[in-house]
């Protein structure tokens, strides 16, 4: 067939987003950093109650964002939500950013920043992690020029799992210009136990170009009903609002986020247990001989280099769906505890066949 509609050759050139594989029925899905457990019964609930889809939600997601500013200390107009927190990211870097344009993240880091940077128009910059897969700030930072519209500071990282020092983002925060806007990712911050890791949430105050981004899809175990927010200077946030497509986020998803928070104890629970879980497969993969980087998130990272391809197959074939970053290594996602026994077998396995 010819084309005939002419495409931005960038776009077209652009792959779309890649989701994690799915699993077969008897396989586990590690592959998407998803929460294992299913949903509170409260959630269920609230979600009955929240089928009137005939009718339009509430475009400012007025009563989520009032609840979350009160949490945060802040107003109303510094809380954004959105559906998932990459739709906010998107509508950020559509509000600063276009033609000739750059912006600044680490690599790897979460794959879809480069696509959401190459629609705005402008260039990325990639800044390479350190040897343990942490941020190169000073770098990050010294990449910074006049072309600048935005940075990513993605904490902790995915797929490496490292967070972000607080003294060294304070650092880095001086060494930026106030007129480049920092986008900090802390899509898994409710994983961390790090003692020294930035609180992203703590600083919104203190900078005028620091927008933190946070969402319901991770710790919370709502990434199927889209849910994100951002904390951070309300003119930056009226620009994202004005980017983002109206009424994108639902009501479903808003019923479910204000009881998820009603019920956060119950959900923090779950997240001590994937932690605790997390740190023992890291220390088992560590003890089959594994150079695995901190985690931080609810996923280990596996660098497997040149071997990633035939890894990612090693954990196929053992019934575990892992998210391989050829050639640089794979991630897995810390599920269901049923899942450990295959997902050590596995890595085992792999180190015996490389
Ligand atoms: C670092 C990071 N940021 C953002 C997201 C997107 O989360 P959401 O479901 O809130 O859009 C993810 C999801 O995998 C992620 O890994």
């Amino acid at each position: 067939m010819t084309a005939p509609v002419r495409l931005r050759p960038e776009i077209a050139a652009l792959p779309p987003y890649r989701q994690g594989k799915q699993a077969a029925p008897d396989a586990f899905k590690l592959s998407s950093n998803e929460n294992p457990f299913e949903p509170l019964p409260a959630v269920i609930e609230a979600l009955h109650g929240a089928l009137h889809v005939n009718r339009y939600p509430d475009a400012a997601a007025s009563e989520l964002r009032s609840v979350l500013a009160e949490r945060f200390g802040v107003t109303v107009d510094e809380v954004h939500v959105g559906a998932g927190s990459v739709s906010i990211l998107s509508q950020l870097l559509l509000a600063v950013a276009q033609a000739g344009d750059e912006v600044v993240y680490a690599w790897r880091s979460f794959e879809a920043y480069p696509g959401l940077v190459t629609v705005t128009g402008a260039t990325s910059v990639q800044v390479p992690n350190l040897a343990d897969g942490s941020h190169d700030l000073v770098a990050m930072a010294q990449s910074v020029t006049e072309r600048t519209r935005a940075v990513i500071v993605c904490t902790p990282n995915n797929p490496t799992g490292e967070i972000v020092d607080a003294e060294a983002f304070e650092i880095f925060m001086a060494a930026v210009p106030e007129t480049v806007l920092v986008i900090l990712d802390e899509a898994y911050v409710e994983f961390v136990t790090a003692e020294n890791a930035v609180d992203g949430a703590s600083l919104t105050e203190r900078y005028p170009n620091l927008v933190v981004l946070r969402t319901f899809s991770k710790a919370y175990g709502l990434a199927g009903l889209r849910v994100g927010y951002a904390v951070g200077p309300a003119y930056v946030l009226d620009a994202a609002r004005s980017t983002a497509i109206p009424l994108s986020v639902t009501e479903p998803g808003l019923r479910a986020a204000l009881v998820s928070l009603e019920h956060e104890d119950e959900l923090l629970e779950r997240v001590g247990r994937i932690t605790l879980l997390r740190d023992q497969v890291r220390q088992a993969l560590i003890d089959q001989g594994w150079a695995v980087p901190r985690a931080q998130g609810n996923f280990v990272w596996l660098p497997t280099g040149e071997h990633t391809a035939r890894a990612a197959e090693v954990f196929q074939r053992q019934g575990v769906v892992v998210r391989a970053f050829t050639p640089e290594g794979i991630r897995i996602t810390i599920g269901e505890s049923a899942s450990v026994d295959k997902l050590l077998g596995a890595a085992q396995e792999v180190v015996r066949s490389l």
